[in-house]
């Protein structure tokens, strides 16, 4: 029998504890001002739809919506979905991988990716960001939230539902930029009692086909 992907591998992982993690994470952005501060930033930047991917139980996509945005949310965690849609019956959110979303080109202003990509092994991730491109439209928005790696380089961790990758942020930045993405800002945040490492969060927008941009 063929191993498993490491997406079969993350999507059983939060199909098994999602009715915990949504339990857990449900109210976390009310005790958290610069994440809901870098939220805000996005939904003043984002024209346009916007999806949040890898969106879990669905509470920062309905937070997106709060903020005045016109979100949805996809995810590879079946259970998860489930979870979503009963949570927020108001809000649309579909099963998917967001490395091959079933989007048209340039459907979307503005992409989330919040803790999401972390559980992709960094051969994996270019493709990723490729697809992020093709979906938005020029001058769309991509925030990426994640864990910082303080320092050191790339680094794989045991992360509580499945592994997980800590960033170097200028190395996470650079890895977008190469897919046609331009800073705009960053911020980081300490870790706050019972939480490991540095949060990391870039937000950048897509480049026009043959703009020139300075890293
Ligand atoms: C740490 S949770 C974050 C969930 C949500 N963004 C939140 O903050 O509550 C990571 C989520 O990313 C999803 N995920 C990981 N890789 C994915 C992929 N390739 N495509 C879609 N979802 C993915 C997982 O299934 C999981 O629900």
């Amino acid at each position: 029998m063929a191993e498993p992907s490491y997406l079969s591998v993350t999507a059983h992982a939060y199909d098994a504890v999602a009715v915990q993690y949504a339990d857990l994470a449900r109210d976390e952005l009310v005790q958290l001002p610069l994440d809901r501060a870098v939220l805000a930033a996005f939904a003043e930047y984002a024209r346009g739809p916007v999806a949040e991917l890898g969106c879990g139980p669905g509470r920062v996509t309905a937070h997106l919506r709060d903020l005045g945005l016109d979100a949805f949310g996809i995810d590879l965690s079946p259970v998860m979905i489930d979870l979503a849609r009963e949570e927020h019956p108001d809000l649309r959110f579909e099963v998917g991988s967001m490395d091959a979303l079933e989007l048209g080109d340039g459907e979307l202003g503005g992409i989330v990716s919040w803790y999401s990509v972390i559980h992709t092994p960094p051969e994996e991730l270019p493709p990723y960001f490729a697809e992020f491109r093709r979906v938005l439209a020029p001058g769309g928005c991509l925030l990426l939230g994640f864990f910082e790696a303080e320092g050191g380089p790339v680094t794989v961790f045991d992360h509580a539902v499945a592994p997980a990758y800590r960033w170097p942020i200028d190395e996470l930045a650079g890895l977008a930029y190469e897919a046609g993405f331009a800073e705009i800002g960053r911020m980081s945040r300490e870790p706050r009692e019972g939480e490991r490492f540095r949060r990391g969060h870039l937000l950048m927008h897509r480049v026009s086909e043959g703009t020139e941009v300075a890293m």
